[in-house]
């Protein structure tokens, strides 16, 4: 598919990705099961929105107030990596997309943490396309780990320095973050950097939320004015 012009097109997007639950109760059908199809309906919009033209895009899979979930539901999660997550998303990173996992990964069980690890290595040598998979993460945590880091490190604390220590460092901001599940919150997702992005709300369960719904995200984005507190008349 040609890809959009790059003038209008998010450089970065966002996607809460929730709503599996809710779609796996309405066919009577385990948690876990909304899952799986949330994980396979991930990796199909990933390629289409690279395939777009989106450069980065920031997926959040598992928050840190998620990680108080029932274990049967965690485990399952994990599962899905274990089973799922490298054969996947070789589809997508093969576009020459950088992977980097972010979060906390020391939440997660030790396998999984080096299969992601080394996921992550395989990935090194590519630039200028990102997928960022938010896993144990929570925004506060992060804000307050990359001011801890830049205090260490000797800096004095400035809206820059705590960037640069964030995970998303060297990264343009999120221009839109897409929620899937009716919810009309951030839940921890980005905080900082989402200072100025477009939000885009879909009442779609996260299993339902097609190439196409991505589309229309897209096309309204598009059509917004972005101010960043100017006037109209100093755009
Ligand atoms: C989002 O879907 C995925 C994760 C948090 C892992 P949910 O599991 O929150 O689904 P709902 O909100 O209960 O439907
Ligand atoms: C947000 O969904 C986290 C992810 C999609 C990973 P939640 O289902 O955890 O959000 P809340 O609890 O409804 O705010
Ligand atoms: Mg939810």
């Amino acid at each position: 598919m040609a890809e959009q012009k790059s003038h209008n097109l998010p450089a970065h997007i966002g996607v809460i990705m929730d709503g599996n639950g809710r779609w796996a109760k309405a066919r009577l059908m385990p948690r876990s099961f909304g899952h799986q199809q949330g994980f396979s309906r991930m990796i199909s919009l990933l390629e289409h929105a690279y395939d777009r033209g989106v450069k980065y895009i920031t997926v959040y899979a598992l928050s840190t107030e998620n990680l108080r979930r029932p274990k049967e539901e965690l485990e399952g999660l994990f599962d899905l990596i274990r089973k799922r997550f490298l054969d996947s998303m070789r589809r997508v990173l093969a576009r020459g997309v950088r992977l980097k996992i972010i979060g906390d990964l020391s939440y997660l069980p030790p396998d999984v943490q080096e299969l992601l690890r080394q996921a992550e290595k395989d990935t090194e040598k590519y630039e200028g396309k990102g997928l960022n998979v938010a896993l144990a993460y929570g925004a506060r945590a992060e804000i307050v780990r990359a001011a801890k880091e830049a205090v260490a490190a000797g800096e004095e604390l400035t809206e820059e320095s705590i960037s640069a220590h964030l995970y998303t460092c060297g990264q343009p901001e999120p221009d839109l973050i897409i929620r899937t599940g009716k919810e009309k919150r951030l839940s921890n997702f980005l905080l900082y950097q989402a200072a100025y992005a477009e939000l885009y709300f879909s009442d779609k369960m996260f299993p339902d939320f097609s190439d196409k719904d991505l589309d229309e995200a897209l096309e309204e984005f598009a059509s917004r004015t972005r101010r960043f507190g100017k006037t109209d008349e100093q755009l």
